[in-house]
């Protein structure tokens, strides 16, 4: 009897062991909650793996971690991102780009007629929102949130490829200076796309999430975020695990493009001292910005790069009908240093500590009592610019994540979390700030 007992004891014992071991070698459960970044000009789409509790930022097809956010449409098919970008210079005037800058904002009367004469496409106003009109064989007109929900499903299908399981759930990242209005057609964007939106979050949250400091004991959080074309600055505050957005200032007009141009600008002024004359083709002018615009992301890495290529130009006897002919080319060659580079932006770069003092100022903080600095955007990786704020602040920034998914890595985690999926439960809730508004120092 007792042999008895003590071998039913053993099934159950063994069994139970069986079960515990199957569960540990078990694959761990699959994300159903994806984190979207819809930038203005990139957009990406990441997750949280429970398993090994990294953030995967999801690739498309030829291994790209973030698409153009652009759309574009043609008689038969509505293209998205690199094949939208594709048909930005054969279709123009159907290739929408920037459609972020319009979601569910009120533009006032003629407003939206000069944002509309900025593009090669037809932005028109219906009663002060900004719709953009398409002609291809018919002629509609389509809205910010629908142009936001093709890049979505792009992202959502990209996702879906990954993970092999259809995704229905996600968080979303919005500028922190967006008002109710503009998240709740970004959250529209999302259901257009068949996405249910578990969590609106700041993009300056989401990069501070992304090194990890909803975890770590910090309090006053400065956020750079240095893009193509404009600089924001945050100063957020978190208390327990709660983050607030105490200020917030920056620069509409101020980003890598304005550097690219500088360097630009001294090229052609090169030309014209060698030669004495401007470029001749249109072209020409269009390889010469593609090849600054290497040239600039090089000098990141390399102490110094060389511009080199074949322009067409009249020498500056010719007149008259040789005027008209399209001349020989010419090889083209210019040397430029980083410190040419810096020398030739330091201007610019020095703009870059008037929103930073302004958010300090704002939120009765001194320098000193910054705990962590996080550089997000394309732009922070120019050394200068490292520097500059390394120095005025006299401590390192945190920079490891790169800088331009760092907000779709800090959104992905609160994916994780939504999903139930992070190991320690802490979330990075935001207390929203109705009665911030975001200064621009243009
Ligand atoms: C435009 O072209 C598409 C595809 O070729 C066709 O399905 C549609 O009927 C056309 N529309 C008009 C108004 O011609
Ligand atoms: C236009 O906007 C105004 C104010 O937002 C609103 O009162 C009016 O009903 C709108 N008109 C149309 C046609 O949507
Ligand atoms: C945003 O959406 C919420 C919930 O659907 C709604 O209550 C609120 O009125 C909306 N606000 C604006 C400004 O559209
Ligand atoms: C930039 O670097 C790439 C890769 O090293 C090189 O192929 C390219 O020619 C460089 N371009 C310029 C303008 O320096
Ligand atoms: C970056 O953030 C982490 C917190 O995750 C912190 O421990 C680290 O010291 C920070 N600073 C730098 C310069 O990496």
């Amino acid at each position: 009897m007792a042999g008895e007992v003590s071998m039913i004891g053993s099934v159950i014992l063994a069994l139970f062991l069986a079960g515990y071991l199957g569960q540990q070698y078990l694959p761990p459960p699959k994300p159903k909650v994806i984190g979207l970044d819809l930038g203005t000009t990139f957009c990406s789409v990441g997750v949280f793996h429970p398993g090994t509790g990294d953030v995967v930022v999801i690739e498309d097809e030829d291994g790209r971690k973030s698409i153009p956010s652009a759309v574009s449409f043609t008689v038969s098919e509505i293209l998205v991102g690199y094949e939208a970008l594709d048909l930005a210079d054969s279709n123009p005037q159907n290739t929408i780009y920037d459609a972020k800058r319009f979601i569910g904002k009120i533009f006032e009367t003629g407003a939206l007629e000069q944002e509309s004469a900025r593009y090669p496409f037809k932005v028109i106003s219906n009663n002060g929102s900004g719709e953009f009109q398409i002609s291809t064989n018919h002629t509609f007109t389509v809205s910010p949130e629908f142009i936001g929900s093709r890049l979505l499903l792009k992202m959502r299908k990209m996702a879906e490829r990954h993970l092999g399981v259809l995704i229905q759930k996600a968080v979303i990242s919005v500028p922190a200076e967006f008002d109710e209005r503009q998240r709740n057609y970004t959250v529209r964007a999302a259901n257009l796309a068949g996405l249910e939106i578990l969590r609106v979050i700041n993009e300056p949250t989401a990069a501070a999430m992304a090194y990890g400091l909803h975890k770590v004991d910090v309090f006053n959080v400065l956020v750079v975020d240095l893009g193509g074309g404009t600089l924001d600055v945050s100063l957020l505050n978190k208390q327990g695990g709660m983050f607030l957005t105490r200020a917030m200032a920056g620069n509409n007009k101020l980003g890598g493009q304005d550097f690219s141009q500088r360097l630009l600008q001294y090229t052609m002024k090169q030309v014209r001292q060698e030669y004495g004359v401007s470029l001749f083709l249109k072209e020409d002018t269009h390889r010469l910005r593609q090849i600054v615009e290497a040239a600039k992301l090089n000098l990141t890495l390399q102490p110094s790069v060389t511009i080199r290529l074949p322009l067409h130009l009249h020498s500056p006897e010719a007149t008259g009908e040789l005027q008209g002919t399209v001349p020989e080319p010419i090889l083209f060659e210019v040397k430029i240093t980083r410190e040419l580079f810096e020398e030739l932006n330091e201007d610019l770069f020095q703009k870059i500590l008037i929103p930073i003092e302004t958010v300090l100022a704002e939120g009765h903080l001194e320098k000193e009592e910054v705990d962590e600095i996080v550089l997000v955007g394309g732009s922070t990786r120019i050394p200068r610019i490292r520097r500059l704020i390394s120095e005025y602040f006299r401590k390192e920034p945190n920079t490891s994540v790169d800088p331009d998914l760092a907000v779709v890595t800090g959104v992905a985690i609160q994916a994780g979390i939504m999903g139930g999926s992070w190991p320690l439960q802490v979330s990075a809730i935001e207390i929203p700030n109705r009665h911030l508004r975001k200064m621009n120092f243009n």
